[in-house]
C-alpha cells in the first residue's frame, strides 16, 4: 500500500512538472516601449501582373478597346448574320498620335453585320446592374444606327440599347444598358443597322457600380479588399513592369496621365515572360495610370510610393541600360513626378494634377529609384538620381534596391554599398520556401539600428519553387509568413515598411503564383496570406513593447513566434502569437507594466489543422479570422494555442 502511495505521489509530481514545463509563459512589459510602429509598416505592393490592372481592378470590360494591340482585332470578332455584307479596315492616323489606330466599318447590308468583343476571358455582368457604353465615332457615309447588346456565353440577349450616329465629325457617344441576367462570360455585340461607313475608336464598357461610383473607375469589390486592410502605403506600379523587358516598354508615368484615349497602349511585359503561361492578349491601356494610383492611395488612406525606372530594363531580360550621360530625362521624370504629386497649382505639373481633378497635393513622401536592380550599373544610376532629388526635395525619402535576393553576392555588394551612401530605405525581396521564413524570423534582431531603414518590399512563401505554376496560397505558407512578420514588427525601429507580392491574380489570366487576392470576372477572395496581412495591419498598434517567451525573444522556441504592441490611442495591449507546431500548446500571457486590464480580451484566430488547405471561390473564407473572447485573470490570460494557428489578442488598459 505504502509503495503504491509513493508511486502515485511520484506520478502526480511528474505530471505536475510536465504541465509546468509545457505551459509556455509569454511576458509582455507594456511600459517598456522598444520602438514606434510606423504608419507605413504594413502596405500593399501593386503591379499590373496576372491581369491585376487591365482585366482586373480597372473595371473596363472591353479588351483592346482602341485596336492598338499588335494584332489590331484581337478580342474582336466580325459577325455576318445571314451572309450580311460588311468589312472592317484598321486605319493608322500616323506616328504623331498616341492612339493611332481606329476601325473603319463599311456596312453594305441593312442588317446582320456587327462586331463582338469577348472581354477579358468574358465579361462579368450582373443582373439588374447598369453598364455604361461609350465610343468615339463618326459616320462618314450613310446614317447608321448602332444596336448594342450584351449577350450571355450562349448568346442569349441579356441587355440592349442603341445609338444613332449623326454626322461625319468624331464625337463621343454614350448609352447605358441594364442586364437581365448574371453571367461571368458575357460578350458585347455591336450591330450596324443601315448601310454606310462608320469609323470607331475607344469602344468602352464599364459597370456603373465602380469604387466610389467613379465613371471609368475601379472594380469596387477589389478596392474594398484593399481598403479593408487599412494599408499604410501603396507601392505602384510594380515590380518588373517598371523596368520593361527592354527600355522601350518601360513604365513612363507621363504617358499614363491626361485624357484616357490619349494614353499610349503598350504590351504588358508579362505577356511573354513565362513560356508555360503565355498571355498574348495582355496589354497596358493605362486607364489605371499614375493619377488614378495616387487617387487610390488617397482613397484607402495609404501613403503613395511610386517606383520609377532608373534607366535600366529588367535584368532578368535584356538588362539594357541608358548611358549615364543620357540619364537626365529619366531623372527629370522623377523631379517632375514630385511636382505632379506635391506642386502648387501654379507649377507646370501641379497644374496638370489640378486639371485632372485634384488641386490639393497628394503629399508624396516616398519614391523608389528603380525596382529590383543590382550591380554597379545600378549604384552609378542611383547616385545620380539621389543627388538630383535630394538637392531639390531633401524631405523625399528614397527607396533603393538591394536586388532580388535577401543574401548572396548581389545583396552582399548592394547592402554595404548603399549603407555607405547613406541611403534612406533599402528594399529587400524574399520569395522563399516556408521554412526560410521560419528560420529568418529573427533576421532583423541584430541589424544595424543606425543605418538605412528596411522595406520588406516583396515577399511571399513559395510552396514549390519561386514563381512555380504549382505554388499554392496554402495555410503553411501563410502561417510561415505570420511567424516571420512577428520579427518584422518586433524590429519596427529598423523595418519601416513591408508588403506581400504580387497582389492580384485573375483565375484565368495569371502568370505568377502565389498571389494575395484571387478573382474572376465576378468574384474575389482573400487567401489565408491576405488574412495574415490584414490581421497584422489592422492590429499594428502604435508602439512595440518588450515581450518574451520563457524569458527569451519569442523567435521559434517550440514552434512559437510572438510580438506585442500597445495602441496608445485605443489604450490597448495587442499580442500576436503564432503556433507553427502540430499540437495544441498551453500558454499564459502575463501583462506587466499596467495598473489594470479589462477582464476579457478580444481574440481573432486564424487556424487550420491541414497545412495544405487554401481558400477558393467555393470557400472564399475557409481560412479567415474567427473572433472570440477570453477571460483575463488579473493580468494573466491562460490560452491554449491551437495547432497551426495565429492569434491576435487585444485587451483594454483600464
Ligand atoms: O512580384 C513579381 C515580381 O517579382 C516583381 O515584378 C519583381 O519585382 C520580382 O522579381
Amino acid at each position: 500500500m505504502k509503495r503504491l502511495a509513493i508511486l502515485a505521489a511520484g506520478v502526480s509530481l511528474i505530471a505536475c512538472q510536465l504541465t509546468a514545463q509545457t505551459t509556455q509563459v509569454f511576458t509582455v512589459k507594456a511600459n517598456q516601449v522598444k520602438a514606434p510602429v510606423q504608419k507605413t509598416m504594413w502596405g500593399i505592393f501593386f503591379e499590373d501582373i496576372n491581369f491585376g490592372a487591365d482585366g482586373g481592378i480597372y473595371a473596363e470590360l472591353v479588351k483592346n478597346r482602341s485596336f492598338e494591340f499588335a494584332t489590331p482585332l484581337m478580342g474582336w470578332k466580325e459577325q455576318k448574320l445571314n451572309n450580311a455584307q460588311g468589312a472592317v479596315l484598321i486605319i493608322n492616323r500616323g506616328e504623331q498620335s498616341t492612339n493611332p489606330r481606329y476601325a473603319r466599318f463599311t456596312v453594305r447590308s441593312a442588317s446582320g453585320y456587327g462586331i463582338t468583343n469577348e472581354g477579358f476571358r468574358g465579361m462579368g455582368i450582373t443582373a439588374n446592374q447598369q453598364y455604361d457604353l461609350s465610343l468615339l465615332a463618326r459616320a462618314t457615309e450613310g446614317r447608321t444606327k448602332l444596336r448594342i447588346e450584351l449577350v450571355s456565353a450562349n448568346n442569349q440577349k441579356i441587355a440592349e440599347t442603341s445609338i444613332n450616329l449623326a454626322g461625319n465629325e468624331w464625337k463621343k457617344y454614350t448609352a447605358s444598358l441594364t442586364a437581365t441576367t448574371t453571367d461571368p462570360k458575357a460578350k458585347l455585340n455591336i450591330w450596324f443597322d443601315g448601310t454606310g461607313v462608320v469609323d470607331a475608336d475607344m469602344i468602352s464598357l464599364f459597370p456603373k457600380n465602380t469604387w466610389k461610383n467613379r465613371p471609368g473607375g475601379l472594380r469596387a469589390d477589389l478596392v474594398q479588399l484593399l481598403a479593408d486592410m487599412k494599408p499604410g502605403f501603396l507601392r505602384f506600379p510594380g515590380g518588373c513592369i517598371v523596368e520593361g523587358r527592354e527600355l522601350e516598354n518601360r513604365y513612363q508615368w507621363k504617358k499614363t496621365i491626361g485624357a484616357v484615349d490619349e494614353r499610349e497602349v503598350i504590351i504588358n511585359r508579362w505577356n511573354t515572360e513565362f513560356r508555360h503561361k503565355l498571355t498574348p492578349d495582355y496589354y497596358q491601356s493605362f486607364g489605371l495610370g499614375f493619377y488614378e494610383y495616387f487617387l487610390l492611395a488617397d482613397d484607402i488612406g495609404a501613403e503613395p510610393l511610386p517606383i520609377l525606372n532608373c534607366g535600366m530594363a529588367c535584368q532578368f531580360n535584356t538588362a539594357e541600360v541608358v548611358p549615364t550621360e543620357d540619364l537626365d530625362p529619366y531623372i527629370q521624370d522623377a523631379l517632375d513626378l514630385i511636382e505632379f504629386a506635391n506642386g502648387g497649382t501654379d507649377t507646370k505639373w501641379g497644374k496638370v494634377r489640378a486639371q485632372m481633378g485634384h488641386p490639393a497635393p497628394f503629399n508624396l513622401k516616398l519614391l523608389g529609384v528603380g525596382n529590383e536592380q543590382w550591380g554597379e550599373q545600378y549604384i552609378e544610376r542611383y547616385k545620380l538620381f539621389a543627388k538630383a532629388i535630394k538637392e531639390k526635395y531633401p524631405a523625399v525619402q528614397l527607396v533603393s534596391s538591394v536586388g532580388p535576393n535577401p543574401d548572396g553576392p548581389l545583396f552582399d555588394y548592394l547592402d554595404p554599398t548603399l549603407r555607405g551612401l547613406k541611403a534612406d530605405i533599402l528594399d529587400e525581396h524574399y520569395y522563399r520556401a516556408p521554412d526560410w521564413f521560419l528560420k529568418n524570423a529573427r533576421r532583423y534582431d541584430n541589424y544595424d539600428r543606425k543605418g538605412p531603414k528596411i522595406f520588406a518590399g516583396e515577399y511571399a512563401a513559395q510552396s514549390k519553387a519561386v514563381a512555380s505554376a504549382d505554388n499554392s496560397n496554402n495555410w503553411q505558407c501563410a502561417l510561415s509568413e505570420a511567424a516571420f512578420m512577428t520579427g518584422l514588427e518586433r524590429n519596427a525601429d529598423v523595418v519601416h515598411m513591408a508588403s506581400y507580392a504580387p497582389l492580384f491574380a485573375h483565375a484565368e489570366g495569371w502568370q505568377w503564383t502565389p498571389d494575395l487576392i484571387w478573382f474572376n470576372n465576378l468574384q474575389s477572395y482573400g487567401t489565408p496570406n491576405y488574412y495574415v496581412q490584414k490581421l497584422f495591419s489592422v492590429n499594428k498598434g502604435t508602439h512595440v513593447v518588450n515581450m518574451t517567451l520563457n524569458n527569451e525573444i519569442a523567435g521559434g522556441q517550440n514552434g512559437l513566434y510572438a510580438n506585442a504592441c500597445i495602441d496608445s490611442v485605443a489604450k490597448e495591449v495587442i499580442v500576436k502569437i503564432v503556433n507553427t507546431g502540430a499540437t495544441p500548446q498551453s500558454s499564459e500571457v502575463n501583462i506587466e507594466g499596467v495598473k489594470k486590464l479589462a477582464t476579457t480580451a478580444n481574440v481573432e484566430v486564424l487556424k487550420n489543422e491541414d497545412l495544405q488547405q487554401a481558400n477558393s471561390f467555393a470557400q472564399p473564407t475557409g481560412i479567415s479570422p474567427q473572433p472570440t473572447t477570453l477571460p483575463f485573470k488579473g493580468k494573466k490570460l491562460p490560452v491554449t494555442l491551437a495547432p497551426y494557428s495565429f492569434q491576435v489578442i487585444r485587451v483594454k488598459i483600464l
